[in-house]
């Protein structure tokens, strides 16, 4: 027979787990998120088991199975990779009436584990019934098949009860599409209008759909000040219009990236608003071109500076004095253009001409291109091979365990 599928609500009921292997680690943290007072019972278990019991998230015994063991459970999971433990577990459940799980027979077990997951307000659960197709891995594939749907909008919840308010700030990461936080993804899905700026992961825009209106923040025609007031002003009009608003910004909100002003715009007028946190060009941009910004024995430190001003520029609040003298990393953002000033004042304040400099320009696009230099090289270089924005410029001894990871990865994948 086919089986019947309910959502347990495990919230402070006993559930018992005999075994703390691999299988017991990927359930145990499901039942404590359906808030399960989980019992482990098992001689050895896995380290992250050991942690959750260290938390107190879970109870351990650190012994084998005896009889009584399942008394007072809801629901029995058999995790042992012994076969007769867990089928003295499973009678010992049955006896009781208790629904029960065995991770090494499914024909022997009263209930199954779906294969589940979760994405826009909706708990996806897929049991394969038909017995050619039993395969786990099948279910697993239809489960991340329904889930990406929700999470990219194909198979839309926006209609649903829960359709959100108000204005929801977006990081999406860099450029790549794929670099945009899941939680961004569902929010962008189930938007009403999508305010967009020039460095945001446009590609995602194809799969919304035809009725969502795409408004372009960079095509705003105001100066940079203005521009910011009219993008304000929109994020509050639509949503007091009664739409869900997805502002979609490149990187992350919060660096360079103006997102509190929106969030401040938005509450000072009474619309609820939330922030979702991208992946920041100034850490993204650096790992796509092999960059770590911090490395054992290299760098214990990064600073993340904006150079949209030039260094002396009376508007500039940057201590290049300290940045000169100081070994860390420097990931400048927007200093393309200057790139020679820069490199004059931390040549000045102490860093050494040969410091190694990468310039990454398109980050994470199918256009990203990488210029390795120095700094006292780095200006004519630039200028040389025409590095148009946007680009991270990192300065540091960083830049060489890069050029050992590309090398290494020649070997690789030759
Ligand atoms: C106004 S700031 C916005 C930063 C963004 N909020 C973030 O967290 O990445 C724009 C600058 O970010 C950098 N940037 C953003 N995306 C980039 C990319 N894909 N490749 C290289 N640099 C990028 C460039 O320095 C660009 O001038």
């Amino acid at each position: 027979m086919d089986p019947y599928l309910l959502g347990l609500r495990l919230e402070g009921r006993r559930v018992v787990v005999v075994g703390g292997g691999a299988v017991a680690s990927r359930r145990v943290p499901a039942l404590l998120d359906a808030g399960a007072d989980v019992l482990l019972v098992s001689p050895k278990v896995a380290a992250s088991l050991e942690d959750l019991a260290a938390a107190g998230r879970i109870r351990w015994e650190p012994r084998g199975y005896r009889p009584g063991d399942c008394s007072g459970a809801w629901l029995v999971c058999a995790c042992t990779d012994d076969p007769e433990v867990n089928a003295a577990v499973a009678a010992a459940a049955e006896a009781q009436r208790t629904w029960y799980v065995r991770a090494d027979d499914a024909g022997a077990s009263a209930a199954w584990t779906p294969a589940s997951g979760q994405a826009a307000g909706i708990r996806v659960a897929v049991l394969s019934v038909d017995p050619k197709r039993g395969d786990p891995r099948h279910s697993a594939a239809i489960r991340d098949a329904v889930v990406a749907g929700l999470q990219s909008g194909r198979l839309s919840a926006r209609h649903g009860r829960r359709h959100p308010a108000g204005v929801a700030i977006i990081g999406g990461g860099p450029g790549d599409p794929g670099l945009i936080t899941v939680r961004g993804r569902q929010l962008l899905a189930e938007a009403d209008v999508v305010l967009t700026d020039r460095l945001a992961p446009r590609l995602l825009l194809d799969e919304l759909r035809d009725d969502v209106e795409i408004i372009d923040a960079g095509k705003i025609p105001y100066g940079r000040a203005m521009a910011q007031e009219h993008i304000n002003a929109a994020l509050v009009r639509h949503a007091q219009a009664g739409r869900f608003v997805a502002r979609l910004k490149g990187g992350d909100p919060f660096v360079f990236g103006r997102g509190a002003e929106e969030v401040l715009a938005c509450l000072r007028a009474g619309v609820p608003v939330t922030v979702v946190p991208g992946v920041t060009s100034a850490v993204g941009v650096p790992a796509s071109a092999w960059v770590p910004v911090t490395h054992r024995g290299v760098a214990q430190e990064f600073h993340v500076v904006s150079v949209h001003v030039a260094p002396g520029d009376e508007r500039s609040t940057v201590n290049w004095e300290l940045l000169g003298g100081s070994s860390g990393t420097l990931v400048l953002l927007m200093a393309v253009e200057r790139i020679g000033a820069v490199a004059d004042e931390l040549l000045r304040y102490g860093r050494s001409p040969d410091t190694p400099v990468s310039v990454i320009a398109d980050g994470t696009l199918p256009t990203q291109r990488t210029i390795n230099s120095t700094l006292e090289q780095v200006e004519s270089r630039v200028a040389e091979e025409g590095v148009r924005p946007p680009a991270i410029v990192v300065v540091g001894d960083v830049v060489s365990v890069a050029a050992e990871i590309t090398e290494l990865m020649h070997h690789v994948t030759a």
